[in-house]
């Protein structure tokens, strides 16, 4: 087989790489080796930032989000028992932040692919990539597990393939340089069917552990908990759960949290993580194949979406002119605003939970830190610009050009 781009990993990075490239008249063969019902069952992020909407939007496969997404314009930090709003879309002069699950990205991304012609090969087994220093990089995979060997050809491969995938260790580790914190604790999240709490979401402090209140559906509600990192999800009864979320986010007033019955529940541990370069030769890594941020600040789908439009437009630019300035810049200028989103999210983390190492001292830092962000304008306005989501530095005219030829398509 042979085609321009070869893409590992159908996930948010992979699908919208390959439909930005499908825009712009490239061809690309995406293979990912989980099968289309469990990319699109797979449940994670769920908080979109203005500029992953305005993609989807100016692309063409926003209708459903819009119809179905939740547009917020502002969230709650909540400690002491009492609530403070940061107005994100006032401090931001008018982005909101928008909840869509991250599967129905995926169902959207997957459905536009495939009317459209794209090639997507799912489970796929024993993938590894060969040759990308020449001008004719490949991929090497079985369609099947223990079926025969097939080969890509491309011009170009891009790793969207996750934290565990193989396109990060075909970088020589001599040219590799891995930054990475691994938390203490990690996060319990659950599904629920019952109506929201709240308007907006809930960011909660609490001496016992962090704890958030998102949203999903006026029917389903995502909430998490701070758990311990080595925590086995079979000691958290659903009673127990329900207790200890009462417990973190009770307020002096007469809010309530709303019960209802668990349908999904799960622990993930937390890490940051940043690979630089994220490229070598004709290989490309985006989204979670070159870093990893812990989800307090939900930043990971976001960054990734961002690496794959910084990576499309240098495509672009490529096969338009034949012009590599923006391709041999990749790294650069993604780093500079995954960096950014690292600090953010580190910084969420460690103000919004609870560290078993702390001592006194630190924790009445940590309390005068919420008290500062929530009471002064500029701090405020520092949090909502990041979560709200930081520039991409891509051509002013970028987004506009991709409206016209989405237009046409
Ligand atoms: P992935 O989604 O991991 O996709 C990689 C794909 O590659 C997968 O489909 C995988 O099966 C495939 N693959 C792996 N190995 C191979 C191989 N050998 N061959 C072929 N294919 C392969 N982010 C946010 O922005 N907002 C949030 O609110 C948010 N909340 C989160 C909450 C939780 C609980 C978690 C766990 C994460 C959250 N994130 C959030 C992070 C977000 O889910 C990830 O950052 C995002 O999925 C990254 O997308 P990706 O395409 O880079 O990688
Ligand atoms: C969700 C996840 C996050 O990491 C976050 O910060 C906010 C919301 C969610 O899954 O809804």
């Amino acid at each position: 087989m042979r085609t321009q781009v070869g893409i590992i990993g159908a996930g948010p990075a992979g699908l919208m790489l390959s439909h930005l490239l499908h825009l712009q008249g490239i061809e690309s063969i995406i293979i990912e080796n989980r099968t289309r019902e469990e990319i699109e069952g797979t449940i994670r992020a769920g908080l979109l930032e203005q500029c992953t909407v305005d993609l989807m939007k100016t692309t063409g496969v926003g209708e459903r989000m819009m119809r179905e997404g939740h547009f917020h314009e502002g969230i709650e930090l909540r400690f002491n028992g009492e609530s403070h709003r940061i107005n994100i879309q006032e401090l931001t002069r008018g982005k909101k932040v928008t909840v869509y699950a991250q599967h129905e990205v995926i169902k959207d991304l997957v459905d536009a692919r495939l009317k459209t012609g794209g090639e997507i090969i799912f489970n796929v087994d024993d993938v590894s990539l060969h040759d990308l220093d020449t001008s004719a990089p490949t991929i090497r995979f079985r369609k099947e597990k223990d079926g025969d060997f097939q080969e890509i050809t491309c011009d170009y491969i891009a790793g969207c393939d996750g934290f565990h995938g193989p396109s990060r260790p075909s970088i020589p580790s001599t040219i590799r340089k891995e930054y990475q914190k691994i938390y203490p604790f990690g996060w319990l999240g659950i599904l629920t069917e019952a109506p929201p709490s709240a308007p907006e979401l809930i960011y909660g402090n609490h001496e016992r552990g962090f704890a958030l209140l998102s949203t999903r559906s006026p029917e389903i509600q995502r909430l998490y908990l701070q758990v311990d990192r080595n925590d086995n999800i079979d000691n958290w009864s659903d009673d127990r759960i329900w207790e200890e979320l009462h417990t973190r986010l009770a307020t002096h007033d007469d809010w309530k949290l709303i019960e209802g019955p668990i349908i999904q529940k799960n622990i993930v541990s937390m890490r940051s993580f940043v690979c630089d370069p994220m490229q070598h030769g004709k290989l490309f890594l985006a989204g979670d194949a070159a870093h990893i941020v812990p989800p307090t600040g939900a930043k990971g789908l976001n960054l990734a979406m961002a690496d794959v439009q910084i990576l499309a437009c240098a495509l672009g630019t490529f096969y338009t002119s034949n012009n590599t300035e923006l391709l041999e810049r990749y790294s650069e200028t993604c780093l500079r605003r995954v960096w950014k989103a690292e600090r953010f999210s580190w910084y969420m983390t460690s103000m919004l939970h609870r560290h078993y190492d702390h001592t006194p001292f630190e924790h009445q830092i940590q309390l005068a830190e919420m008290d500062y962000v929530t009471s002064s304008r500029s701090a405020a306005t520092s949090l909502a610009e990041n979560y709200a989501g930081l520039p991409i530095e891509c051509p002013e005219d970028w987004l506009e050009k991709l409206g016209v030829l989405t237009l046409n398509s």
